[in-house]
């Protein structure tokens, strides 16, 4: 996620704006820039890389004036170059703007702005804005950004500055965070609280679809329809630290907590009208490569391997693909048969993990393609692809991968259902079902984090058990081995997943009255021969703790804890089982005084072998 400051009041705009972009730093970037109004004059200083960059350009030549806007970007649309970064102007260099969030129309905005005459700097969905008001403006800054902003769709933050209203900052938000802090005489401006925290701490939080004018002698708030809207400020309690976990402990917490938005995030601008379908935008894999290969090897490391054995569990359901799994540090080594007709996908959160690179690069030497699911834009592995789908999970903090995985798993849907189609393999009715679902889910993540203080009471009885089983088959086999990471990555405490099929091969002979076995059990074709496995574990003693769909009666009577979620698809579900996994690998590892964000002996990038 970008970060924004913006500042009118007789302060030195600079210093405030550039001490809230560092304040914002913990949220992840790749570029930042200012733009003041200095001596009448807008004035932008930008760069690719980290702040300190910025800064030091500041210091050689510092600008001058108090209003201005700032930002950090998390590239989503265009490489994080200087050209891209932001502040954007329009061509006049007249109207400068800051942008959070992502443009879903702005390809065809584009379009007819270039036909109008607009020149564009950048490869950004955020300039089309600026452009946009620039179209609109004829002396009231806040009427053409308001009207810009009813011509995009998606989500959007956004302050915006020109020369020509040189006292003030019109700032609108839709699904994008934006807080305005209040000063005697003076506003402040950004997407998270840390940013202004120093010099205030009443804020009021904007809502979707409202504009704001700012200037030293106060604030103006409106809906796009022109109806002046009033907020109650509010005061923030919090500390700077807690400030930057948004309130939460821990920024696992706090990434556990924003899956809803995440995954908001990995659909939007991806679902045609009337989910007839998926667009990924994966320009340069051919649909005729699409259409003719034979063999897709899905490789990725940790987290991101498990979202890819769920990958498929999903092609495999839904088409005649024959896929095959491997962990990075295995394909790399192995002589692998990438024949004329196989893909290579890799995922990866980071782009950079050392193993999954060399094994795209091996793969690309064998003249294979390579499609990437990729969190951080920009990134090694995002550059070298053919074809990438973009997770917009936002910056993951915590080492441990939590909404990642769920974009993940999102990310690999709509890539089923996108071959499904071109492959005509996959029935419109049926893709119709599985998107209006997959829309829905947010939604039902919203409901199943509510679980949360039951799964912590439950935590509470098994923290200091020695081991556990994390039990799945089918599609929840996969997460039942991300669970079992979750809880060995952060709490220390000996976990293994394994398909529940298996435990009468051996491993069952581990199951006495101590042992903690936790089962993915909720409803679908596996339902019933995973009720059997609980049984067999039950019966030799094992704590059982289940995962179960709501409204089942039959847990209750084999499970010492069971936890229900809502009802999903059988594929989808992973999406909605793993969110009481995560929490309960959280809440064992709190109650172990364990450092949640920063597990022993590991990274959140392994970027060596
Ligand atoms: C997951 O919680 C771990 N942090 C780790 O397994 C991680 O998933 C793995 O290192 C892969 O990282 P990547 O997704 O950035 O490639």
């Amino acid at each position: 996620m970008c970060g924004i400051v913006a500042y009118v009041g007789d302060r030195d705009a600079q210093e405030v704006i550039l001490k809230g972009l560092f304040r914002l730093e913990y949220r992840g970037y790749d570029s930042a820039g200012v733009a003041l109004i200095d001596g009448g004059k807008i004035s932008v200083r930008k760069k690719e890389g980290k702040l300190s960059g910025l800064a030091a350009m500041l210091a050689r030549e510092p600008l001058k004036g108090h209003i201005g806007i700032g930002h950090t970007r998390w590239a989503t649309h265009g490489e994080p170059d200087t050209p891209n970064s932001h502040p954007h102007t329009d061509c006049s260099g007249r109207i400068a703007l800051v942008h959070n969030g992502i443009i879903e129309n702005y390809l065809e905005l584009r379009v007819a702005l270039l036909e109008e005459g607009h020149r564009f700097s950048s490869q950004t969905d955020s300039e089309i804005l600026a452009h946009l008001i620039e179209k609109y403006y004829a002396g009231d800054l806040l009427e053409a950004v308001r009207k810009a902003v009813s011509d995009a769709e998606g989500a959007y933050a956004i302050a915006v500055i020109s020369e020509r209203n040189p006292d003030e900052i019109v700032v609108a938000r839709k699904s994008s965070p934006l807080v305005i802090g209040m000063g005697e005489g003076e506003y402040f401006v950004a997407s998270d609280v840390p940013a202004l925290l120093e010099y205030t701490n009443r804020v009021i939080y904007l809502n979707d679809n409202e504009i704001a004018r700012l200037t030293r002698g106060g604030m103006s708030i409106y809906d796009l329809g022109m109806r002046r809207v009033e907020h109650t400020p509010s005061t923030i309690e919090w500390t700077l630290e807690q400030a930057e976990k948004g309130g939460y402990e821990t920024f696992m917490l706090k990434e556990i907590y924003e899956q809803p938005d995440a995954f908001r995030n990995v659909l939007r601008g991806r679902i045609l009208p009337g989910n007839n379908g998926v667009n990924l935008g994966m320009e340069k894999i051919a649909e005729e490569t699409i259409r003719s290969m034979e063999k897709i090897f899905i490789v990725s490391c940790g987290t991101a391997c498990y979202a890819g054995m769920g990958g498929r569990y999903l092609l495999e359901y839904h088409t005649d693909l024959s896929v095959e799994v491997d962990y990075s540090s295995e394909f790399r080594y192995r002589n692998p048969k990438l024949g004329r007709n196989t893909l290579v996908m890799t995922v990866t959160q980071s782009g950079e993990t050392a193993d999954t690179l060399a094994s795209l690069r091996m793969a690309k030497e064998k003249g294979c393609p390579v499609v990437s699911i990729v969190n951080v834009v920009g990134s090694t592995i995002d550059r070298e692809s053919d074809g990438v789908i973009h997770t917009y999970a936002g910056p993951e903090i915590g080492v441990a991968s939590t909404k990642a995985y769920t974009a993940q798993l999102g990310a690999l849907v709509l890539f089923t259902l996108y071959v499904g189609s071109v492959r005509g393999q996959m029935e419109e009715e049926e893709i119709r079902r599985v998107i209006a679902e997959l829309c829905a889910l947010p939604e039902k993540i919203e409901r199943v984090l509510r679980v949360e203080a039951q799964v912590a009471a439950i935590a509470r009885k098994y923290y200091r058990a020695k081991s556990a089983f994390y039990l799945g088959r089918g599609f929840n086999y996969p997460n039942a081995l991300e669970g079992a990471l979750k809880l060995k990555e952060i709490s220390y405490l000996h976990a293994e997943g394994y398909p529940a099929g298996e435990m009468k091969h051996g491993p069952i002979a581990l199951i006495d009255k101590e042992f903690l076995v936790v089962c993915l059990c909720t409803k679908g074709e596996k339902y019933d021969k995973m009720i059997s496995s609980i049984r067999e574990a039950e019966a030799r003693g094992g704590r059982i703790v289940a995962i179960g769909t709501e409204g089942d009666r039959n847990l209750k009577d084999i499970a010492e804890d069971v936890i229900f979620v809502p009802e999903t698809l059988e594929e989808l579900s992973p999406i909605i089982n793993v969110i009481p996994l995560q929490l309960f690998a959280y809440h064992i590892a709190r109650l172990r005084g364990c450092d949640i964000d920063k597990p022993r002996n590991l990274a959140k990038s392994v970027t060596v072998e």
